[in-house]
Parts: C-alpha cells; sequence; structure tokens
C-alpha cells in the first residue's frame, strides 16, 4: 500500500533490473510492516548529475548506487564521508529535505560483516590481507582493511600499473605485486579477496596459488554469482574457510536499510534465501 506518507529509497545503476537490492530491501519493508518502498532506477550513463538534482529536496530519503555510478556519486554529493573519499567511491547517497546530498559507502562494513558472520573469529588487525584485483571494488575492500586496522594490504593484480595506483593512493602498509607474484603476496595471510571480475558466469577464470595461504587463511570472494566460485571452491577444497559475496551484499544493504528507514532490518525474513532462489531462477 502506497500512502501519503510513504517513504521513498532506491538504487540507481545502469543496467539495473539485475540488482538484489530491491528485492531484499522490499522484503524487510514488508516483514517490518514499515510504509515504505524501494526503487530501481536506470539512469543514462552519462546523465547521472541530472537524474540526482532532480531527486533533491525532498523526492527521496536516499538511493544505493552501483556500476556505473560508484565513483562519479562521490562528485555530485556536497558532502563524502571519510569511508567513501577513502574507497574512491560511494554505494550509498543520503538526501536531507533541505537539498544536500551525502556520499556514504557501507560497501566496508558489508565486508568485514561477512567476515564476522560466515568465518567468525576472523581478526583483520591480526595479518596481512591480499587483495586480488586493482579496479574500484579492490581500493574500496583495501580502504576498509586499513580504516578497520589492518596492518598489510597486498594488492595482486594482473597489470602492475594498476595495483601500484592503488598502493600508492591509500595510507598505510599497502604493496603492489604482479598476478605472477601471487604465491608471495599470499604468505602469512589472513584473508585472500577476489575483488576481480573474474568468476563471474560468462568471465576468464582466475589462477590463484592459494595453497600458498596459511591454513588459517579465510578465502572470499566478492563475486556471488555463482555463489560458490571457482575460486572459493577451490579455497574450500584446500580446506580453507570461505566468505562469499552474497554475504557480503547483503550486510552492506543493512547499514543502508537503517538510513534510509530508521530501523534495523527485521531478523524473521531470510533475505538470502530469497536472493539465492533469485539468483538460481
Ligand atoms: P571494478 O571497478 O568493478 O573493480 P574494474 O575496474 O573493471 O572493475 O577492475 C576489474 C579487475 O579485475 C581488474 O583488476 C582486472 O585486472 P587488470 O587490471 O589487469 O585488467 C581484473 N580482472 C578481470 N578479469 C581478470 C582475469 N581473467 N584474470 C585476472 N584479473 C582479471
Amino acid at each position: 500500500m502506497i500512502t501519503g506518507r510513504t517513504v521513498v529509497a532506491g538504487v540507481a545503476g545502469n543496467p539495473v533490473a539485475h540488482s538484489l537490492s530491491p528485492l531484499i530491501h522490499n522484503a524487510w519493508l514488508q516483514a517490518a510492516g514499515i510504509d515504505g518502498i524501494y526503487v530501481p532506477f536506470a539512469p543514462e550513463a552519462d546523465r547521472f548529475d541530472r537524474f540526482v538534482d532532480g531527486l533533491r529536496g525532498g523526492a527521496i530519503r536516499g538511493l544505493n548506487v552501483t556500476i556505473p555510478f560508484k565513483e562519479v556519486a562521490l562528485s555530485v554529493a556536497d558532502e563524502v564521508s571519510v569511508r567513501a573519499r577513502g574507497a574512491a567511491a560511494a554505494n550509498l547517497l543520503v538526501f536531507d529535505a533541505d537539498g544536500r546530498v551525502t556520499a556514504d559507502n557501507t560497501d566496508g562494513i558489508g565486508l568485514l560483516a561477512a567476515f564476522r558472520v560466515q568465518a567468525p573469529g576472523f581478526d583483520p588487525t591480526a595479518a596481512p590481507v591480499a587483495i586480488l584485483g586493482a579496479g574500484g571494488a579492490a581500493r574500496g575492500a583495501a580502504s576498509a582493511l586499513l580504516l578497520a586496522g589492518c596492518p598489510e594490504v597486498r594488492i595482486v593484480n594482473r597489470t602492475l600499473a594498476r595495483a601500484e595506483a592503488v598502493a600508492g593512493a591509500l595510507h598505510g602498509q599497502v604493496f603492489a605485486y604482479p598476478i605472477g607474484a601471487a604465491g608471495e603476496a599470499f604468505a602469512g595471510v589472513g584473508a585472500v579477496i577476489n575483488a576481480t571480475s573474474a568468476g563471474l558466469s560468462g568471465q576468464g577464470e582466475l589462477e590463484a596459488p592459494l595453497e600458498a595461504t596459511p591454513e588459517t587463511a579465510v578465502v572470499m570472494d566478492m563475486v556471488y554469482k555463482p555463489l560458490e566460485t571457482p575460486f572459493l571452491a577451490q579455497g574450500r577444497k584446500l580446506g580453507r574457510r570461505t566468505v562469499d559475496g552474497l554475504e557480503m551484499l547483503i550486510r552492506q544493504a543493512i547499514p543502508s536499510f537503517e538510513t534510509f528507514f530508521g530501523r534495523t532490518p527485521p531478523g524473521e525474513v531470510d533475505v538470502r534465501a530469497l536472493a539465492l532462489k533469485t539468483l538460481e531462477g
């Protein structure tokens, strides 16, 4: 039921039809009996600024932002949080009634919460973490880990120059490795995170010498389609604990929901099962 008091939030991406966020947020809204709605938007790729201007001043409470708008979302905002600045990307825009827009990023919260759920006891401050990839997802993960007190982040990438650029842009102990030196980068780590697009259905596979990680290392993949990527399967076969990208997706949605609707999502609805059903269907 849409009423005169319905609070509107949404997600902007292009394409956006594949996004699981409407499913997750609307399931929570329904279960909690909140008078709110969460809508998908697909603005023109080069018109994001105008799209956001059209929402200023009370049309919408907030907006999640996904590919390809995560970086441009920073430049349209009047204010940028520390974690969005560190990630050089936003996944959340919050709209004040007076027209101001604040960019935030809850992906790092989602990443760390997914570890807490699926690899309890993992301590980001205890050992270096290796990240595969040097795009926006990798930079966001590296920044979140450093903010959480990770002593050292190792960026491993096919194109070394991109890994060096990420390392150079972040404050802290961040080192770049070519993919050929992944074994060296994996030595002594507490976790290895795949933040490349490899492993996505239809994309090339990732060659990673996970056997070079300590037995206690956690293997995490940000890709969630398929839920168990070849990278996670390799980790599992080696006996490593694994964390999947779907848990990160759900966990980044929680602080967004709290910002939009002013309360914690209800626990009684199993959004992971709902999302899995959609992914499989
Ligand atoms: P995003 O911003 O979403 O993280 P991106 O900027 O396109 O995406 O970055 C994709 C990452 O996946 C890059 O690190 C890319 O490596 P290169 O920088 O060498 O291009 C990495 N990547 C994609 N496919 C890969 C593959 N088959 N093997 C290894 N790395 C791959």
